[in-house]
């Protein structure tokens, strides 16, 4: 675990430590709760949900994230950390206060905010003196503003006469390795409207400073549209190579080369040029469909955004055809299937890629059989509907075993280190559908599978 590394600036830092509140124990939350615990401050966790709360409290982390048990652990046995789902005394006891809520996608694209203003209003009814409070939740242009006239129409209302700052400061973590990106971040974006707001926030981030990472400090909606832009910038990359790779196959190009070739490009980078059955994620999908309806409502069309979008959902469709006009008939095959989750190093499904692509090859007519490191949970239910055609296995070995294809949709290391003679032996088909771009096609063809990449 890299969290250990500074001790001598948690001291120094510690001594300007801030009473901090994290409304919201969800991903986000619990990351940067954790993180903030680190940097040395004191920081109160808080939930409406009091079985996750008291669950916390025993230890118990209700989501997968590798480094996050520990430092929770470690800050809550040193009291630099605690959890509660009381929120009036939360936020009457600290300074600064973080939103860190859930913001699920509406039917028209939009993003739902009800969380975040409610928060909102909580710290109008409870605030007791000069606070900060800051956005975490990526949320679209403009709600920091309008959190802030939340706030401020409430206390007029009451006639109490309280300042306040609002800052945007939007989160750029990944799942699987939130912790190191919280506590090594590229960057630190600050959407701020005053000086001492900035100061509290340049304090409360002082072990980043004083590592000499960058801070932007812009207006609110700039910090805003920052987090919008880079995600559906990554989004757009992905699907780029992901249309680059259709056409290699078609032409006879191998887009591994092309990515390793681009990349090499310092204006281009490697990063975010693996080509695979979509992207997937809690961000990725909302915040493109987010930051599209912005342009929409904007009447600033943003065509490439509105077309990845689509993209993304072809690119789905194709892995389902690839496997059904390379084995034909699905009815009464058996596919041996390896990760079902977004990405590897995380039990999350949301928009994973697999949940469209098993239901496609069950309504064809397959069997399938699965495993994932930690998806199985998360698993269960959401292939729940398909349930009679879905079986969980407790290896990659097991659920290989008499498949007459295999299909990888998630790049789990372990399986780079799978026994592939073991898994010829026991496959009864001789089908190796690699989506992830795991394995090398020369080498799989001279062990006998019919090889199926990617873009290759
Ligand atoms: C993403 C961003 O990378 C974070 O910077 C951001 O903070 C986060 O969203 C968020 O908004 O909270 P995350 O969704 O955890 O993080 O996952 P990524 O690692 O970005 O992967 C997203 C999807 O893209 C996955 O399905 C992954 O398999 C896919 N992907 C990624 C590719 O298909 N190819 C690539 O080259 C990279």
């Amino acid at each position: 675990m890299k969290t250990l590394e500074w001790p001598k600036f948690i001291i120094k830092w510690g001594q300007l430590m801030h009473k901090i509140t994290v409304v919201g124990a969800g991903y986000v939350g619990l990351v940067t709760g954790a993180c903030l615990a680190e940097f040395g401050m004191k920081v109160a966790c808080i939930d409406k949900n009091t079985a996750k709360i008291n669950g916390l409290k025993k230890g118990k982390i209700p989501i997968y994230e590798p480094g996050l048990e520990e430092l929770v652990e470690k800050h809550y046995y040193h009291k630099r950390l605690n959890f509660t789902t009381n929120i009036k005394n939360a936020v009457e006891e600290s300074e600064v206060i973080f939103i860190a809520v859930d913001t699920p996608t509406k039917e028209d694209g939009g993003v739902d905010l009800s969380s975040v203003f409610q928060v909102a209003e909580d710290i109008a009814k409870y605030i007791n003196g000069n606070k900060i409070i800051i956005n975490k939740s990526t949320v679209p242009v403009g709600t920091a503003q309008k959190v802030k006239q939340t706030i401020s129409d409430i206390l007029l209302k009451k006639n109490i006469n309280i300042t306040f700052d609002v800052v945007a400061n939007p989160e750029f973590l990944r799942e699987g390795s939130a912790v190191n990106d919280f506590l090594k971040p590229d960057r630190i974006v600050l959407g701020v409207e005053s000086k001492s707001a900035e100061k509290v926030m340049r304090e409360v981030y002082g072990v980043l400073d004083g590592h000499g990472i960058p801070f932007i400090v812009t207006n609110l909606e700039t910090a805003e549209m920052i987090k919008y832009a880079a995600n559906a910038f990554l989004a757009i990359k992905i699907t780029f190579i992901n249309e680059v790779a259709n056409l290699c196959e078609k032409v006879g190009a191998d887009v591994k080369i092309v990515a390793a070739g681009m990349g090499m490009d310092h204006r281009i980078s490697p990063e975010f040029l693996q080509p695979g059955p979509g992207y997937g994620g809690s961000c990725f999908p909302k915040d493109t469909k987010a930051l599209a309806k912005t342009g929409r409502d904007n009447n600033v069309p943003l065509t490439l955004v509105e077309q990845t979008i689509t993209a993304n959902e072809v690119q789905k469709q194709r892995m389902i055809e690839k496997i059904y006009s390379n084995m034909g008939n699905l009815k009464g095959k058996t596919i041996g299937v390896l990760g079902i989750t977004y990405k590897p190093e995380t039990d999350d499904m949301r928009e994973a890629p697999s949940l469209v692509i098993l239901e496609g090859l069950v309504q064809k007519g397959a069997s399938i059989k699965v495993y994932d490191p930690a998806g199985e949970k998360e698993g269960q239910w959401r292939f729940n509907h398909i349930k009679n055609n879905v079986v969980f296995c407790s290896n990659e070995y097991d659920a290989i075993k008499e498949a007459d294809a295999i299909l990888i949709l998630t790049d789990w290391s372990q399986f780079k280190h799978m026994n592939l003679d073991y898994i010829k032996d026991q496959l009864r088909g001789n089908y190796f559908f690699d989506f992830r771009n795991m394995f090398d096609r020369k080498a799989m063809e001279a062990k006998g599978f019919q090889y199926y990449g990617v873009g290759r």
